[in-house]
């Protein structure tokens, strides 16, 4: 989530997690994958390096921090002109609590201060992030430590040491950490700007979910090194995300709901807002399903945000203001995000339980804001003008990201009427989902451009969000899908696609690149066929993030040449950017959920440049573990390991209608089925229904 900084205040706890042992992944695992994860291997991480040119003043010894190899220590007189500094870089973006071990100082109480950050970039000598900065007021810019003469241990945890003097913040998400001699004015008498003090040690207890290989669930290789480093650091990036929520470590705005303190949680980011928002969990939960056994982080909040439903039938984005933080795009991600758990975990007693909760969402408050001339939402009717969306963006009236949301939104929910077998509902969404659609096409095409206008309303410009979202909800025909991707592709940066094509709306929005949004893009273009631009998009967006600081983790959001679009208050692990993730498995190997806990699925590989690929995904039946191959005994060939009592399609790609396709040797396709096969062909691919234990598809 991308939020303007707002104030509130919240109250103090702690909480401790214990994570649940995971089931290890099929024994039929190769083990090659393991060396792409990332993060820490253990709870308790260690500086990797000193950032020596960061070094200033009186600092003896400052590597012992690092190779535990004898005292470091920091001592500044009161004529000294230059601080002493230390700069710490744990290797990687980690998120927990700082730990100091302290050998013993001056007995004057010397202070220490602290400032953390994500990237050298916005290393200062004040944090990048601390909860100051969204309105809670104690640290304003570092961790302040009076250090006492004998040795002692401090663990930074959120709270002054003296009333409001000498205040740390606890949790924080980063990289580098610098350590400096020195106190604030206003911490006068308990800490001196002065003396000498001795460090044994630094350490982080890593608070988020540990995904140590052991652990995952899922996994996914391809023939492609850096692709999979990219599946391997969304997965870390999503692991920084996943963390019990607590009071004093969340989003300070009024976000700490007692119903949700104390649980397992999708956060939006590892260093702020740290708030579970829907529709960030839309990309995250995904990624979740398909590397760790821990969906209930899921569940917890899409339940709580259901629980928290207002009359009118709005869904709150978030716990945040105490859930009454106007979003009308959110509303919608809910529904994706209870059809995606239905999907992959098979969790039918949550679509049942929050079944109303659908039907008041897509029945009384969508037509709440439904222009009755045009048939689509528009934020000129009910109430809805001052609501925004992910980004807050200044768009009015008929947007096209809304409808076409609200499309994909309705056929999802008419697939999960149909399964309690509510038909007059499904029949209800199902024609909906097609008058809408229909309206898109209507008033927002813009033949001129070949793409969707964003709105009706505002100056004429062209949305990634909208578009994009356009092709993946099938309101799109095939020439309209190829049309508004190339134009798409027309606006191309070296760090990604924007999510603009002008400034109209705000001022760098053609040059800012959303990973989140870009998601959905990638996933058009894969539905459209065009591996080839889904894997550049992928390249370029995640390539730069992979290569600049602090590297392994996907940022908030990418602006104008590549920099941090929001300075140093930007996320640089955030969950919603690790779409390449479900994009790897769903559509490189090519595996994804098609019915309810994947009792039916299907496995149709777009290989792009990519000549294998491997992986398994989590099940409640068992995993379902896939690899292709392409130019080596034959063709193509797909083997696939079938959960026990499950069934689905696989696809081959085929050069032409006519080509010989085999089932487990046998003759499934020659230009029509063959054998009973019910095989068929459509776009370049022939699909082969199949059930059983295995199931080995040959291009011969
Ligand atoms: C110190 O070195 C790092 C790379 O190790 C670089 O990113 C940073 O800009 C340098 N900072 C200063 C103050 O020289
Ligand atoms: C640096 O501090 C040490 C004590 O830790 C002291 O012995 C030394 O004289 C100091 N060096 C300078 C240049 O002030
Ligand atoms: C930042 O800290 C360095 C030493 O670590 C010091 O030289 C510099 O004056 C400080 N800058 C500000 C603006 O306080
Ligand atoms: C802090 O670090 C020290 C030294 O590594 C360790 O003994 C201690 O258990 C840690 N304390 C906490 C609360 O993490
Ligand atoms: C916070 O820090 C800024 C500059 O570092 C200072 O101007 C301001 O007075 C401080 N506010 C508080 C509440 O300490
Ligand atoms: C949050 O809103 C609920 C329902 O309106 C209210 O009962 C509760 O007191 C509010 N909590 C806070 C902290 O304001
Ligand atoms: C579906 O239900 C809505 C809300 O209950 C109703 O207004 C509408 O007429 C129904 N039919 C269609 C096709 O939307
Ligand atoms: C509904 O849409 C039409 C066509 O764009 C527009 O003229 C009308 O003002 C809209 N209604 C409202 C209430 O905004
Ligand atoms: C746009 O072009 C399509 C055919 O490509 C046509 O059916 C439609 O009427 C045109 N729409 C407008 C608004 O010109
Ligand atoms: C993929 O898209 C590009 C640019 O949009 C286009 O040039 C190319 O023909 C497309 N390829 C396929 C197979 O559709
Ligand atoms: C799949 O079938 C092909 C051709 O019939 C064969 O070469 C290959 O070994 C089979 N793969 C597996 C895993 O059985
Ligand atoms: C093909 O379809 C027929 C009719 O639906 C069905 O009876 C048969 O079992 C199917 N065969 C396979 C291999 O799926």
């Amino acid at each position: 989530m991308q939020l303007p900084r707002l104030y509130g205040l919240s109250a103090l706890v702690l909480t401790h997690i214990h994570w649940r042992q995971c089931v290890a992944i099929s024994s039929a695992a190769p083990d090659s994958w393991q060396k792409y994860v990332r993060g820490p291997s253990s709870r308790i991480v260690y500086p990797t390096s000193v950032v020596s040119n960061y070094t200033t003043g009186n600092v003896t010894n400052p590597e012992g921090l690092v190779n535990g190899q004898g005292q470091t220590i920091l001592t500044r007189s009161l004529t000294d002109t230059e601080i002493p500094t230390i700069v710490l870089d744990f290797g990687l973006n980690v998120v927990g609590y700082l730990n100091i071990t302290f050998g013993g100082a001056s007995d004057n109480s010397p202070g220490i201060r602290l400032a953390f950050s994500e990237t050298t970039t916005y290393l200062t000598n004040l944090s990048d992030f601390t909860r100051s900065y969204n309105g809670d007021a104690i640290t304003n810019g570092t961790d302040q430590i009076a250090v006492p003469a004998d040795p002692y241990v401090w663990v930074d945890s959120y709270g002054c040491a003296h009333g409001i003097q000498v205040c740390a913040d606890g949790l924080h998400g980063f990289r580098y950490v610098k350590i400096y001699l020195d106190a604030l004015t206003s911490d006068s008498p308990y800490t001196e700007a002065s003396g000498e003090v001795s460090i044994d040690s630094v350490s982080l207890r890593y608070s988020a979910l540990l995904g140590t290989p052991d652990t995952f669930t899922g996994w996914f290789e391809c023939s492609d090194e850096q692709l999979n480093q990219f599946w391997y650091d969304a997965a870390y990036t999503n692991d920084m995300v996943i963390d019990t929520f607590g009071v004093n470590d969340s989003d300070p705005r009024q976000s700490a709901s007692p119903s949700l303190v104390g649980k397992l949680v999708v956060l939006d980011g590892a260093k702020r807002d740290r708030d579970p928002y829907i529709g960030d969990i839309a990309v995250s939960g995904r990624s979740l399903y398909l590397t760790h056994d821990v969906s209930e982080a899921v569940y917890n909040v899409i339940g709580d945000a259901a629980d928290h439903q207002r009359s009118d039938g709005w869904i709150p984005p978030a716990s945040i203001n105490n859930y009454t933080l106007a979003l009308m795009d959110y509303p919608l991600y809910w529904v994706l995000c209870s059809y995606d758990l239905f999907l992959y975990t098979g969790n039918t007693s949550y679509v049942r339980k929050y079944y109303s909760t659908l039907q008041n969402v897509l029945n009384d408050y969508y037509p709440s804001i439904t222009n009755s001339t045009t048939s689509l939402i528009d934020k000129n009717v009910g109430g809805a003008s001052s609501y925004g969306d992910y980004a807050f963006l200044r768009r009015s009236g008929t947007i096209t990201y809304f409808n076409a949301l609200y499309v994909l939104a309705l056929k999802s929910a008419a697939n999960v009427a149909t399964f309690v077998g509510n038909d007059s509902d499904a029949d209800n969404w199902t024609e909906r989902a097609e008058a809408v659609s229909t309206a898109i096409n209507e008033y927002l095409w813009d033949n001129t451009t070949g793409a969707y206008l964003d709105s009706l309303d505002d100056a004429v410009s062209h949305a990634q969000d909208g578009n994009s979202i356009a092709v993946l909800a099938g309101v799109t025909n095939p020439s309209q899908a190829a049309s508004l991707l190339a134009y798409l592709d027309t606006l191309a940066l070296p760090y990604g696609n924007p999510f603009y094509d002008n400034d109209s709306i705000g001022s760098g929005y053609s040059q800012r690149v959303y990973a989140f949004i870009s998601y959905f893009e990638i996933q058009a273009r894969f539905l459209s066929g065009n591996a080839t631009t889904a894997l550049d998009q992928i390249r370029r967006t995640y390539g730069w993030m992979a290569n600049n600081d602090p590297t392994t983790t996907f940022w908030e959001g990418i602006g104008t040449n590549g920099s941090m679009y929001e300075g140093a208050y930007t996320s640089a692990a955030h969950g919603w950017s690790t779409g390449v993730l479900p994009a790897l498995t769903n559509f490189v190997l090519g595996a994804m959920p098609t019915g309810p806990g994947f009792q039916t699925w299907s496995v149709k590989p777009l290989p792009g440049d990519v000549t294998w690929a491997r992986g398994a995904l989590d099940t409640p039946s068992g995993p379902l573990n896939v690899s292709w191959t392409t130019g080596q005994v034959s063709q193509f060939s797909v083997y696939v390991e079938i959960p026990s009592g499950t069934s689905g399609n696989i696809s081959v790609p085929v050069t032409s209608s006519t080509s010989s396709i085999l089932l487990d040797g046998v003759l499934v396709w020659n230009g029509e089925a063959a054998n009973n096969s019910n095989a068929t062909f459509a776009d370049s691919y022939v699909t082969v229904p199949v059930s059983g234990a295995t199931a080995n598809v040959t291009v011969p």
